[in-house]
């Protein structure tokens, strides 16, 4: 069976080690393969219309937008088996996005605990960033995608996208496939290094809570060497009972591809200093090959016309799944074609 998968990431800040494990790595590892017949399609966007939800100096959003497209390279993911594409630069999305906009419900996006998180305490609240999972039900329903790669906090959007795309398929006539959600078991939500109890995110004010993927590597070391563990010293996973030390754990085992098991038996007894260490230089040693890759593409002006062709073969699907909801709910004259 075909399958088509869609992601996006925000170029709202720097890329975190959240990012990565959660999403970015799955995003390679989903890639079709250009040597097999398979005809599944894999679709990475760059969600510049979201980022603005929140408010973004024009200039430095631009060259965030280049640092993403060249991590998104960096990491491995191919042009030649993936489409990689700014979501502005395909209008459509912004198009869908409003359709959806009067497809959904005031009750359920109030619902969104993304919105509730974003929006807490501030005064002034944007209106995109309250109609924001239209948007990003947009942005999926629009490639027909069946698999969409995502982190945790992720799910509720997901849910959301397959409740717009069923309630429109009812209402007009079958349009969007129903999307599904692919989480990872462990890795889906890595934690803040200087409090368990949050998700690791751009956004925080602390940067002592992130590894970011472009970190030195003295950087790296010594926010591992000041993460938060707890009062024994027993390197052991236990998410309720020792959430920071088996967050550890996770990124640990996710960098190197061991087993938690394996990795407690190697510290068995040596406690929490050696066991960072050995952390650090596992994220360090990984890291560092994407970071030269990085810098290569970053400079190469390779970028911008991988960005282009992209835009130009997700322009032309989106296209497609445009006319036809055009079509099911009477919009326009039909003197377009
Ligand atoms: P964002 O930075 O919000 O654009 O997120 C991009 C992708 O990274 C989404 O799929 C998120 O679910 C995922 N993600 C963000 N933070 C984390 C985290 N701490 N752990 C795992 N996945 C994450
Ligand atoms: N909302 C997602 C986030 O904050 C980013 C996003 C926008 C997305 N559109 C998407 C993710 C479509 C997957 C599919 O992380």
């Amino acid at each position: 069976m075909t399958r088509t998968i869609f992601s996006g990431i925000q170029p709202s800040g720097q890329i975190t080690l959240g990012n990565y494990l959660g999403a970015l790595k799955q995003f390679v590892a989903l890639q079709p393969q250009v040597s097999d017949s398979s005809t599944d399609q894999a679709y990475y966007c760059i969600v510049d219309l979201h980022a603005i939800t929140v408010p973004q100096d024009p200039r430095e959003l631009r060259e965030r937008i280049l640092d993403l497209a060249s991590l998104y390279l960096a990491v491995g993911l191919d042009p030649k088996r993936s489409t990689l594409f700014v979501q502005s630069d395909v209008s459509a999305h912004s198009e869908l996005g409003w359709i959806l906009q009067c497809v959904a419900h005031m009750g359920e996006l109030s619902r969104m605990t993304q919105y509730k998180e974003k929006s807490e305490g501030k005064e002034s609240i944007l209106t995109g960033l309250f109609t924001y999972p239209a948007l990003m039900a947009a942005d999926i329903l629009l490639y027909q995608t069946s698999l969409v790669p995502v982190g945790d906090d992720q799910k509720q959007h997901l849910e959301l996208t397959r409740d717009l795309a069923d309630r429109f398929n009812m209402r007009f006539g079958e349009t969007f496939t129903v999307p599904e959600v692919l989480t990872l078991k462990q890795g889906a939500r890595i934690m803040s290094l200087d409090d368990p109890t949050k998700k690791m995110s751009k956004s925080n004010p602390n940067p002592q809570s992130r590894v970011e993927l472009l970190d030195s590597p003295d950087e790296i070391r010594k926010k591992f060497s000041r993460a938060v563990t707890d009062s024994d010293r027993a390197v052991r996973f236990d998410p309720a009972g020792k959430a920071a030390v088996s967050n550890l754990l996770v990124i640990y085992s996710l960098t190197t591809g061991q087993t938690i098991d394996d990795i407690c038996t190697a510290y068995d007894g040596k406690g929490y200093g050696d066991f960072k260490k050995g952390l650090a230089e596992a994220v360090v040693s990984h890291l560092q090959p994407i970071q030269a890759r990085y810098r290569d593409i970053r400079s190469s002006g390779e970028v911008e016309r991988v960005l282009h062709e992209g835009s130009l073969r997700a322009a032309t699907v989106a296209e497609r799944t445009m006319k036809r909801v055009r079509e099911r709910v009477g919009l326009g004259s039909g003197s377009r074609g």
